[in-house]
């Protein structure tokens, strides 16, 4: 990148130095930002290139009713930006900046159609993420079919009439991974998105250090629930093409669960998994066997709320005592209704953190402590105790 185009440097999150300009790199099982250790930790923020939760958008705003999509305002981006800050976050993980398909607002509203105007709303992301040091990881696809798109527009663009509603198990599914027609279509869709120039930066997506991670996709899997059959050729063929678009970045293999089969492609950089609810036991196993092919792990998505699952302090511990490095990302991170700072925004999938919320219970509140303690603690390494009052954030 020229000179003229490197933004006034900023404080970094893990090391106090200056880091905005600089990208995350791997070493083995290490990862690393300005020659420091660092580690990606953080939560899923998977609005904040396109929302389906405000119903309807304020007058005027851009809205698709059929799938209840609307841009996000700014000032919600910049309050998740400082909440994550807040929390000890060094990143978020970001669907729609990459799952941001099939729906007249998407940026890809149609097979090879870009809609420019959809950038807008991510390149504010991006801009905002890089003023507040925060890292972004970038899933490009997604298996469902929600209102951010994914696999399965690209199916049915190219003729197989399937839906995730009805056709969840379908064999054609697979046809997103071996049919080389969907596989240029997805292609063409990530070299549009990955050599945009962002006029806030004046970087490409693929030049700013800012997204520190592209995944290949959200939760990806075969034909059946749990299979983990995302073809190991596609995992390679996508890796090799976004590293030969984007050299600097690291890939993250967005099989669910872990696919040993694919410890073979030198491209993945991360692999990961996600906890519904957390699950030491399969945790702890998926870090060893990542561990023993010398890569890094990620756990992705967690239920961090304590309803379910193993003690979230345990899943954490192991976590932090892991001998490579690992990150994780809560899911998932809602603030307020901006610019109208008294609502706090439902989503409705029992699983929102909604930061600074005085409806929350003492219970929420206490688990929100605990996700900040161990954020925090992975990111600076000071122990603030797991009962910290957490700091405000000023409605922007
Ligand atoms: C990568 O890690 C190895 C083993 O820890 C070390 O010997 C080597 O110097 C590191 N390489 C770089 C470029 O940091
Ligand atoms: C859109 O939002 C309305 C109001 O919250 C809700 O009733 C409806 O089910 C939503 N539609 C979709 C497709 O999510
Ligand atoms: C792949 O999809 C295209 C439609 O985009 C279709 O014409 C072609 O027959 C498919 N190829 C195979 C091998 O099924
Ligand atoms: C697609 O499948 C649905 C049933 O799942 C059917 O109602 C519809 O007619 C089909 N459309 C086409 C174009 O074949
Ligand atoms: C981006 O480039 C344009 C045209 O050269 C310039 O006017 C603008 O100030 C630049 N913006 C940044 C953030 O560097
Ligand atoms: C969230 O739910 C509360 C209570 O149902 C409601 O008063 C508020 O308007 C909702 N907020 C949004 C942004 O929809």
């Amino acid at each position: 990148m020229k000179p003229s185009q490197i933004l006034p440097c900023l404080v970094g999150v893990a090391s106090g130095a200056c880091t905005q300009n600089q990208h995350v790199v791997r070493n083995g099982t290490e990862l690393s930002l300005g020659g420091e250790p660092w580690r990606p930790v953080g939560g899923n923020a998977y609005w904040l290139g396109l929302d389906e939760n405000i119903v309807p958008p304020p007058p005027g705003e851009p809205f698709d009713a059929r799938t209840n999509s609307s841009y996000p305002t700014r000032g919600r981006i910049t309050e998740a930006m400082e909440i994550i800050r807040a929390m000890g976050g060094t990143m978020l993980r970001v669907h729609t900046l990459g799952s941001n398909i099939g729906n007249p607002l998407s940026l890809l509203p149609g097979n090879r159609v870009i809609n420019e105007k959809a950038f807008e709303t991510m390149d504010w992301v991006v801009s905002e993420a890089r003023r507040h040091g925060v890292r972004l990881m970038v899933p490009l696809v997604d298996h469902y079919d929600y209102y951010h798109g994914g696999k399965y527009n690209f199916l049915r663009w190219a003729g197989y009439n399937l839906t995730f509603a009805e056709n969840p198990e379908d064999p054609l599914i697979m046809e997103f991974y071996y049919n080389q027609s969907i596989v240029t279509d997805f292609k063409w869709y990530i070299e549009r998105l990955l050599t945009h120039v962002n006029p806030l930066t004046n970087l490409t997506y693929a030049e700013d250090p800012t997204i520190f991670a592209y995944e290949s996709g959200n939760e990806l899997y075969g034909d059946k629930w749990g299979d983990k059959n995302c073809p190991t050729e596609w995992v390679r063929d996508i890796g090799r093409f976004v590293k030969d678009l984007a050299p600097k970045k690291l890939y993250v293999d967005g099989t669910y669960g872990i696919n040993a089969d694919h410890f073979a492609v030198e491209e993945v950089d991360i692999f990961s998994d996600h906890f519904y609810g957390p699950d030491v036991a399969r945790l702890q196993e998926g870090i060893d066997l990542v561990a023993d092919a010398g890569r890094t792990y990620f756990a992705g998505e967690y239920d961090w709320t304590g309803g379910s699952g193993d003690d979230l302090n345990e899943f954490f511990q192991v976590l932090r005592e892991s001998p490579i490095a690992t990150g994780d990302a809560f899911w998932s991170l809602f603030g307020r209704n901006s610019p109208n700072c008294q609502q706090w925004v439902n989503h409705t999938d029992g699983f929102t953190l909604s930061y600074g919320n005085p409806e929350n219970s003492p219970e929420l509140t206490s688990q929100i402590q605990l996700v900040r303690q161990h954020l925090t603690l992975v990111s600076t390494g000071e122990d603030i105790g797991s009962d910290d009052p957490l700091p405000d954030v000023p409605c922007v």
